[in-house]
């Protein structure tokens, strides 16, 4: 418990630390500091950002980053823990939910599901793209190394007319007017300085950037919020550039949207719970 200068002392939220591998969630359970309450485990497939792989990067012929078995969670160390964890990444049905409770996890967790249905934020003619593209067997979804100003893997979809398309990107105007990813530097006169690597990238060297630093970095702030349709307006009537990210597997809208139609954030909760309460309520 902490004592601030308010009304009262402050509790601690609880907290799910997002991990890759148990290695790291044993490292934050060492110390009661940081240890959280549990642990959302993140396979490298799952939708934004992910934990690069294990030893030197490789890109495939798809400019995908090459993950390999040393990057598979052990979940049964994860269990070992003691500390209840959900998994992520492609988890969206029944089956996982069950292979995830007989590996000792409390869940999972699914994010593509949602970012794909019809409450979903995510514009909706890059929804229905997203679709239409899956079902026809058409859509990359990259893990690229370099698009996001965190240096950690981001996923986009190869989708045209968006940052992932390289005319779009290069044609977009530098600019990183929006800041929510920016990481404060100390200034030479002892201020504290904002900087991006994906702003000009004569701006983020003066700042004590590289240049190494700043190169394929894409605007997520702009091109994120752009995707769901609150891309900024520029002079001469351009608009952002969105860009799109999702998880890599996608295997649900076989069977929620066969059709490619549009379908509800209930059905994606009926395909993770279908037979599950049945067999809870069935006599043993
Ligand atoms: C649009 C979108 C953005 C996401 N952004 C992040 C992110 O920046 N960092 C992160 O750790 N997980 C992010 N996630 C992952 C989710 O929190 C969740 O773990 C993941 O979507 C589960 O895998 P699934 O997409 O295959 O269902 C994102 C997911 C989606 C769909």
């Amino acid at each position: 418990m902490l004592r601030g200068a308010g009304p009262g002392p402050l509790r601690r939220p609880r907290v799910l630390a997002i991990v890759s591998l148990p290695a790291l969630a044993a490292y934050l359970n060492r110390d009661e500091e940081t240890r959280p309450d549990g642990s959302v485990v993140e396979g490298y497939s799952a939708g934004g950002h992910s934990a690069p792989p294990r030893g030197p990067l490789r890109l495939d012929e798809r400019g995908d980053l090459v993950y390999g078995p040393r990057d598979a969670p052990d979940f049964t160390r994860m269990a070992a823990l003691g500390l209840p964890f959900w998994i992520a990444g492609g988890q969206c049905g029944s089956d996982q939910v069950r292979r995830a409770g007989v590996a000792g996890a409390a869940g999972v967790q699914v994010g593509s599901v949602f970012a794909l249905c019809e409450e979903s934020g995510l514009e909706g003619g890059l929804r229905r793209e997203l679709i239409e593209r899956e079902l026809a067997g058409e859509l990359t979804v990259r893990n690229d190394p370099a698009a996001s100003p965190t240096s950690f893997p981001f996923k986009v979809a190869d989708l045209p007319g968006t940052l992932a398309d390289a005319g779009t990107s290069a044609a977009r105007n530098r600019v990183g007017d929006l800041g929510h990813l920016r990481t404060l530097y100390r200034t030479d006169r002892g201020a504290i300085g904002y900087r991006c690597p994906a702003e000009p990238a004569a701006a983020h060297v003066r700042k004590g950037g590289t240049l190494e630093e700043a190169e394929g970095r894409q605007c997520l702030c702009n091109g994120l919020l752009a995707a769901v349709g609150l891309g900024r307006r520029r002079p001469r009537g351009v608009v952002e550039p969105p860009v799109v990210t999702t998880g890599q597997d996608l295997g649900f809208l076989r069977h929620i949207a066969p059709d490619g139609g549009e379908y509800s954030a209930e059905a994606g909760v009926r395909r993770l719970s279908a037979g599950l309460v049945e067999e809870a309520l069935a006599p043993v």
